[in-house]
């Protein structure tokens, strides 16, 4: 068995030999974006197959040589290449443009064809990079010309598929469905960029590679959690796809949904993708039906808002309503808060809230873990106030890394006591880049490691708990939507939301 040239740690294959990355939507801005800076970086550091060829697939009349501008001008925005560079020159070398119309049958022999020339033999990964309507056609293409089909010696054949996955439960499952149509689950790849954060990955790392947490990560002594979201930006430029999805739709369904189970599973029994992705599965079918879809009952443990203008970084920033393309009477929400309940033995009764907004006065992912204060407060004659509980926060960004808030003596002849915090940072710590969650995930699907994606059940059972929470709010349209000021923690109702529980919002 020959070992992949670019395999690391646990993640060992056989050599893929020739590997060509088909990117549906080169023109794009994802792409520009993220993609072809993952593509480089990994080039940079040796992890992809020297023969790797990508051939990108859009409308606009680029051609290899336009492809190949696009790639110079994505490096320099967001990969800081200026000039001549050595690996983007031989990354350019292997750029290749296909031109047409992705309903158009014949586009797909094209493709055939010219991955025959660039990369015979060669196994493929297609990347959907485009707009979510044209999925199910592309999907059909490849399954029609046998694109999607298996062959020996190393022609493996994998699809990479960008959220939104669905807007629905219903949407969602005639989606997998389709691909399923075409494709084994084995060869679909449902990306979810959190799943990338190194932050993120640490989660099972930090919980299963260390003895002294896990017999505490539970009922018996967490209070409970707070996992929250939050950005300063507004819409930005997608107010087109972000107006008819909202918030719950954008970050709860999938990234937050993520995070909570990787908090709520069980220790899988070994560190593959069936083991980790069933262990997850298990905690989200512990979650408690939000809404009651019959009633709308559960609508009280979700608020939802959206900004109004206000100030962020210091700048005066519009209202929703007044972004460009956002429909004027919009009720679209930016903010999200709820409450979710686990019937498990590990949780039942430990209360998880989840919070995730724009136009916020910081931008911070984290998971806030509050445990129970000791069962007996010993120090009350010299602190009055009952001691803060211990407060363990991962922190998946910007400040990447974890800490932990202590009770600790005051240094003094006196008793006296005060929270304090052990940080770990990974910037201190490791030094170095972070790799990007693109580049992680771009490498796991061409090694065919799955452990980093969304399974289809993942994804039907997020939307089975989400979707009667939009059914509620389109039955209760009427009611409108709170607003929140721009650069403020979100509305009252928010507040209230957890304040009713007798607890309060980490602002950080
Ligand atoms: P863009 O609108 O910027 O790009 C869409 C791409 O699809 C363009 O290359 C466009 O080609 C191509 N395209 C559209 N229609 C056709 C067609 N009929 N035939 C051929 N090509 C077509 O979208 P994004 O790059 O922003 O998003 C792509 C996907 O990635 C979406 O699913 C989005 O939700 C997801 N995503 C994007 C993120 C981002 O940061 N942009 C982040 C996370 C997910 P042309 O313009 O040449 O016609
Ligand atoms: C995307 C959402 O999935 O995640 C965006 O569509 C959001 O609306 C983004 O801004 C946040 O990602 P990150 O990595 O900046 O936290």
């Amino acid at each position: 068995m020959t070992l992949n040239p670019f395999h690391d740690g646990l993640r060992i294959e056989p050599s893929p030999g020739a590997v060509a990355l088909v990117i549906f939507g080169a023109s794009g801005d994802l792409t520009k974006r993220k993609l072809l800076p993952a593509i480089y970086q990994l080039t940079r550091l040796h992890r992809l197959p020297p023969r790797l060829a990508v051939v990108g697939v859009a409308n606009s009349p680029l051609g290899d040589e336009g492809f190949r501008k696009v790639m110079a001008e994505s490096l320099e925005e967001f990969a800081r290449v200026e000039g001549p560079d050595e690996v983007a020159d031989s990354l350019a070398r292997n750029l290749h443009y296909l031109e047409g119309d992705l309903t158009d049958a014949d586009l797909y022999r094209r493709l055939e064809s010219k991955l025959a020339e660039v990369s015979p033999g060669a196994g493929v990964l297609f990347y959907l990079a485009i707009p979510p309507s044209l999925g199910p056609a592309v999907t059909t293409h490849l399954g029609a010309v046998g694109l999607s089909r298996e062959q020996d010696q190393g022609q493996w054949r994998r699809i990479i598929v960008e959220k939104p996955f669905g807007t629905d439960l219903a949407s969602a499952r005639s989606l997998n469905q389709l691909l399923h149509d075409h494709f084994d689950e084995e060869q679909i790849f449902r990306i979810d960029h959190y799943l990338g954060k190194e932050t993120v990955q640490n989660l099972m790392v930090f919980r299963f590679a260390n003895g002294m947490f896990e017999p505490i990560w539970n009922r018996r002594y967490i209070d409970h959690v707070q996992i929250t979201a939050a950005e300063t930006v507004g819409v930005e430029q997608r107010a087109g796809y972000y107006d008819s999805a909202g918030a719950l739709r954008d970050m709860v369904q999938n990234h937050l949904m993520q995070l909570l189970t990787l908090i709520a599973m069980e220790p899988p029994v070994a560190f593959t993708a069936e083991s980790v992705r069933d262990r997850k599965m298990d905690a989200l079918r512990s979650v408690q039906p939000i809404i009651n879809p019959a009633t709308g009952e559960g609508l009280d443990a979700i608020v939802r808002a959206q900004y109004a203008d206000g100030w962020v970084d210091g700048h005066v920033v519009p209202g929703y309503c007044d972004e460009p393309g956002v429909n004027k009477a919009s009720t679209t929400e930016t903010f999200v808060a709820l409450k979710v309940q686990l019937d498990s033995w590990r949780w039942a009764g430990v209360p998880f809230y989840l919070r995730t907004a724009k136009r916020l006065p910081k931008r911070v992912t984290e998971i806030a873990i509050q445990f129970k204060r000791p069962p007996l407060q010993i120090f009350k004659q010299v602190s009055p106030t009952p001691v803060a509980s211990n407060l363990l926060i991962i922190n998946v960004q910007p400040d990447e890394g974890i800490s932990l808030r202590f009770e600790a003596k005051l240094p003094s002849t006196r008793m006296q006591l005060a929270p304090v915090m052990m940080n770990f940072r990974y910037g201190s710590t490791f030094g170095g880049e972070v790799p990007e969650a693109y580049e992680t995930l771009l490498l796991d699907a061409l090694i065919g490691d799955p452990t980093l994606f969304a399974r289809h059940d993942f994804v039907e059972a997020s939307w089975a708990l989400i979707s009667p929470i939009h059914q509620a709010w389109a039955a209760h349209k009427a009611t409108g939507i709170p607003t929140y000021e721009a650069g403020e923690w979100g509305p009252a109702e928010a507040h209230a939301l957890i304040n009713a529980d007798g607890y309060r919002w980490r602002t950080q």
